[in-house]
């Protein structure tokens, strides 16, 4: 089998970049942070303070998750109920955030992401796919762009959705989850030392994908 990862912050187009990249390839698009929003999205629905890691992890045995892959993408199931749209709020973000530091989420998850590695050829996005999930992945990569440019892109698409946008609270929100993701104590958002480095502050979406197909190419 052959993977690919990237990881990199909230709102760098990882996602988009991403899941064209591997259609390109032929490869399964595996969105590992909807994951962690399933894990939250239980919690916010019980009343379970996201943070608090023993409720969490007290509530974790009663949760099934499960990934599925459609002819539209990659579709995520909590507990029998498709919730691929439900978990892409801001509040879910930020809940998100907040149970992706507690090592059992991390530990409940772990599985899941690394048997579908085993299964196919998976183009992998997070935060912790080259340094945790997958070191042993044949490409990895460091999807990033600056935090202005990334709260700018996120209101593009909240106005897309027709949302209410505003943008500064957007960037704080993207500093905060940087922060929060990049300090916790268990697999922080960082470079693999052998991953290679995409900054796409610079780069349109199509440049974007261009670049990553480049670099898979040199690499394999
Ligand atoms: O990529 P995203 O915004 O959907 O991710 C939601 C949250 O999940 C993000 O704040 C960090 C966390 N996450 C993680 O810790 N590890 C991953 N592999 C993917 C996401």
């Amino acid at each position: 089998m052959f993977a690919i990862a990237i990881d990199g912050p909230a709102g760098a187009g990882k996602s988009s970049v991403a899941k064209a990249a591997a259609k390109a390839l032929g490869f399964i698009y595996v969105d590992t942070g909807a994951l962690y929003r399933t894990v939250a999205l239980y919690m916010l629905r019980q009343n379970i303070e996201p943070s608090d890691a023993q409720a969490v992890e007290h509530a974790l045995p009663a949760i099934s998750v499960d990934l599925r892959h459609e002819a539209d993408g990659q579709h995520v199931w909590l507990c029998g109920e498709d919730v691929t749209d439900a978990i892409r709020t801001p509040q879910v973000s930020m809940a998100a955030s907040a149970v992706s530091a507690i090592p059992a989420v991390r530990k409940f998850l772990f599985s899941l992401q690394t048997g579908m590695a085993e299964r196919y050829n998976v183009l992998m996005d997070g935060r912790d796919i080259g340094t945790v999930v997958l070191p042993n992945a044949q490409v990895k990569i460091f999807l990033t762009a600056s935090a202005e440019e990334r709260a700018r892109r996120r209101c593009l698409e909240l106005e897309q959705k027709g949302e209410p946008v505003d943008y500064d609270q957007t960037l704080r929100e993207i500093r905060q989850r940087d922060e929060q993701d990049m300090n916790r104590e268990t697999a922080p958002l960082k470079p693999a030392p052998d991953s290679i480095l995409l900054d796409t502050s610079d780069l349109d979406f199509d440049g974007a994908v261009q670049r990553l197909l480049e670099i898979v190419r040199e690499r394999s």
